[in-house]
């Protein structure tokens, strides 16, 4: 086994870190604060060559491996968990819905090329008010009606939402199939019918825009099918496979944000007389947090490598994302707890990392739902 990045994963890496460091750094305390999305920043992101990282040239990407993407999303969550979502979801779950389905090579790099490329935004529209953790009590129902289908319904908690050019939705098409109709259409914005609607007031990733979708008589043409009826639910499951992947990127991220921050203040901060590293019960929980991190780093990696090495991915994804997004709320409140009453100010950034993990426990998957499919394997 070998545990070396290779030149071009150390590349990516180190472009990702320059590029926090330079740009989102900058305004990323005004962003949390207003809850505001840059577009500039992502446009940046894009011309970058980020966003299409894992993806073919030929459909806009950069053909780079996806333990590099990875790594960049890590770099980016390490600061800012916002823009790693954003990232996450056109790369991981928009981009990786186009790539799972089954259409020809040909339409696939029509498909992504707008959002592979960075000029565009892509959302994954699955989740409704009453589907949620239960992703098969989804009530969006299209009806073909000649060479369309007509879509009615909402969709809820929709990342991107208010910014996304093209939409990944899965909707039933007979409500007595149930998920056995699920299919998934490209609906792009601005069609008749289709309304990017109220947005959602959050906790954390407060720079990351989510809202509602509605769809009344909104009329998509047969070729915008990603997946037949029938086959939609399994490229959603198979899709959120890999943006599990991404949040584990986010969360793990987070995590080591915040704990370089408590390290550096526990160097500098001194209290009684001396730096407050040398109170042996901090340096001690320190140290345990950072064998915290290297475990879920590792796990993440490994889920990383399976999917790029054409493994099956779906226990490793869902491993990965319970230990760093639990990883991520545990080291960040912990961090809040060292930094005192400084932990508690804005300025410190560990507070805002502490909000921005919460929903890294949550999204893609609550890490109760990892658990489902986790046990559901071990007794089968
Ligand atoms: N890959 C491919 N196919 C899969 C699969 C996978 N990982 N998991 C399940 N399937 C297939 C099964 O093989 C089965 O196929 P057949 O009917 O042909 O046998 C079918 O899907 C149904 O599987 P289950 O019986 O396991 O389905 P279920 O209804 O019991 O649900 C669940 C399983 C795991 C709980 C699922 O509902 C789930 O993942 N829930 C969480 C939903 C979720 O993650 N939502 C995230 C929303 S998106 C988001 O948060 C993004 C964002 O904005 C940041």
């Amino acid at each position: 086994m070998n545990f070396e990045l290779t030149a071009n994963q150390l590349d990516a890496q180190k472009i990702a870190r320059d590029f926090t460091e330079r740009t989102l750094a900058k305004d990323i305390l005004e962003r949390d604060a207003a809850a505001e999305f840059s577009r500039a920043h992502f446009d940046e992101m894009g011309r970058m060559g980020l966003i299409g990282l894992p993806y073919p040239v030929e459909m806009g990407g950069q053909g780079g491996d996806y333990l590099s993407y990875v790594l960049s999303l890590e770099e980016i969550s390490k600061l800012d968990a916002s823009m790693g979502i954003t990232y996450s979801v056109c790369t991981s779950l928009f981009c990786g819905v186009i790539m799972n389905s089954d259409l020809p090579t040909e339409r696939k790099a029509e498909l992504i090329r707008p959002v592979a490329s960075g000029k565009a935004l892509g959302s994954f529209a699955l989740t409704e008010p009453s589907a949620g953790s239960d992703a098969a009590g989804c009530k969006t129902v299209a009806v073909r009606d000649g060479d369309e289908w007509v879509i009615n319904g909402s969709k809820c908690f929709i990342t991107n939402g208010p910014l996304s050019d093209y939409f990944v939705v899965f909707t039933l098409t007979d409500p007595a199939l149930g998920t056995k109709g699920m299919a998934c259409f490209m609906v792009p914005k601005g069609v008749p019918g289709f309304e990017q609607g109220k947005r959602h007031d959050t906790m954390g990733i407060r720079s990351a825009l989510v809202c509602e979708l509605y769809f009344n008589n909104c009329r998509i043409p047969t070729e915008n099918l990603v997946a037949e009826p029938g086959k939609g639910f399994a490229l959603a499951m198979k899709s959120l496979d890999g943006g599990r992947i991404g949040v584990a990127a986010q969360g793990l991220g987070i995590a080591e944000g915040a704990f370089e921050i408590a390290r550096n203040y526990l160097m500098e901060r001194e209290q009684f007389g001396k730096p407050l590293y040398k109170q042996q019960h901090l340096a001690f929980r320190m140290a345990e947090l950072a064998v915290e991190i290297e475990q879920a780093k590792y796990m993440l990696y490994k889920a990383a490598l399976d999917k790029q090495e054409g493994r099956p991915y779906t226990e490793s994804a869902a491993k990965a994302k319970l230990v760093c997004t639990d990883a991520a709320m545990h080291v960040t409140t912990e961090a809040v707890q060292m930094l005192g009453g400084n932990g508690f100010m804005k300025e410190y950034h560990v507070e805002r990392m502490m909000r921005d993990a919460k929903i890294t426990q949550i999204y893609e998957g609550s890490n109760e739902i990892q658990k489902l499919i986790l046990s559901g394997r071990l007794f089968r």
